[in-house]
């Protein structure tokens, strides 16, 4: 097991990185779990899979399980569903002093945290991420968010978790999308800072995807590590060093929209293609070498994630896409945070990009 610190001033807290986590879970909680039942949100897939691995691990040790199941997707991720799954945690009478277990994806961390983040002010939670995407980025840095009509992840708060527990076990139960969706967010890192990681990631991201576990275990050390220190030094997104984690973002948020947020595009697939088309849009403004960005695309697609606009079939013009941006919520006073590269591993946030000249480089892109 690795033991990743997040040092978040006056509210550090561990990840852990193993296999067998989850069926050590008493164990890893100890003395968080103070009362005989314990609360765990999670939806009915990964209840269908590690549902039975948890029950026996408190059952053993003299806790009671109590499930609040939803169903799987981010339509869950609703004011409905916060607003059910408060009242539920009230109705089990959880107090400040009490953990709550959100066991998922980031559906379910994001929809947990948050509401562990409203009740009384503020309960303690733990995540116990089953999807790459939410052991590599969303059960660490504290986000918490639910969705509605105005957009994604618009209502929602700063809530750090107490402890997360990333199971390595669980990857082995994700369906491969999925998991090669998570790994677009594990290239990340190498993007922003890190070259020799995007090199061991070429070298192993086949044999990551395939299922070999030193190379999964390897890459969820490297990506909580970076995200942790990235935290630990910009937990608000103030100083603009949070802000590098949105390196093809603004690019894959588009395209997520422009897409409805349906299942068409996954997140995780929209930032792979958002982070190939920050590459070419630094490779065309010449801030960085064109063979540079053919490298992560070719990356990217040997991944079996989108690597070209033109692949998409979009009906749409790149005025469209970059209307979205325009409600992007990292919008700030008229400009729009954008990540562009200086290189592999050398990602900044420029502010000067010109919306017009993005519209008319996503024109060429469409056209394949
Ligand atoms: N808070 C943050 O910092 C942050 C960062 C990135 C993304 N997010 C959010 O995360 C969400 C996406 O998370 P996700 O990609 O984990 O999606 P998800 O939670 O929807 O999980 C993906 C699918 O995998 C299934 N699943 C999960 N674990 C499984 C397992 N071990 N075995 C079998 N099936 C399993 C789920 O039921 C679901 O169908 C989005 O809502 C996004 O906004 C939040
Ligand atoms: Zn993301």
């Amino acid at each position: 097991m690795t033991t990743i610190p997040v040092d978040i001033a006056g509210r550090p807290y561990e990840v852990r990185i193993g296999a067998g986590l989850l069926s050590d879970l008493a164990g890893q909680c100890g003395a968080r779990l103070r009362k005989p039942r314990v609360p765990i949100i999670t939806d009915a897939n990964v209840h269908a899979a590690w549902g039975a691995t948890v029950t026996a691990s408190l059952t053993a040790a003299g806790h009671e399980p109590v499930w609040r199941i939803l169903p799987p997707g981010e339509a869950s991720k609703s004011w409905s569903q916060l607003a059910a799954t408060v009242d539920w945690l009230l109705a089990e009478e959880v107090e400040r002093g009490d953990h709550i277990l959100a066991l998922g994806g980031g559906v379910i961390g994001d929809l947990t945290g948050f509401a562990a983040a409203i009740i009384k002010r503020g309960c303690h939670f733990i995540q116990l991420p089953t999807t790459l995407l939410a052991q590599v980025d969303s059960s660490v840095g504290g986000k918490t968010a639910i969705n509605t009509a105005a957009g994604k992840n618009l209502v929602g708060a700063f809530h750090q978790p107490s402890l997360v527990l990333a199971d390595l076990d669980a990857l082995g139960t994700l369906p491969r999308r999925d998991l090669a969706a998570g790994y677009a967010e594990v290239v990340k890192y190498g993007l922003i800072a890190d070259a020799g990681f995007f090199e061991w990631c070429e070298a192993h991201g086949a044999a990551l995807i395939a299922g070999d576990a030193e190379a999964r275990a390897h890459a969820v050390s490297v990506s909580v590590t970076a995200k942790a220190r990235i935290v630990a030094a910009d937990e608000r997104e103030t100083t603009g060093q949070r802000a590098l984690l949105n390196l093809g973002h603004t690019f894959g948020h588009a395209l997520e929209a422009e897409c409805g947020f349906s299942a068409s595009l996954l997140h995780g697939e929209a930032v792979a293609l958002g982070m190939v088309l920050a590459a070419r849009y630094s490779a065309r403004l010449g801030l960085m070498r064109g063979q540079d960005a053919d490298r992560i695309a070719a990356h990217i697609a040997e991944a079996g994630l989108p690597a070209r606009l033109a692949e998409l079939g979009l009906a749409c013009d790149g005025a469209a896409l970059t209307a979205h941006m325009l409600h992007d919520k990292k919008m700030d006073a008229g400009t729009l945070p954008f990540l562009l590269m200086r290189g592999i591993g050398a990602a900044f946030l420029a502010a000067d990009v010109a919306l017009d000249d993005v519209a008319a480089f996503l024109d060429v892109e469409l056209a394949g």
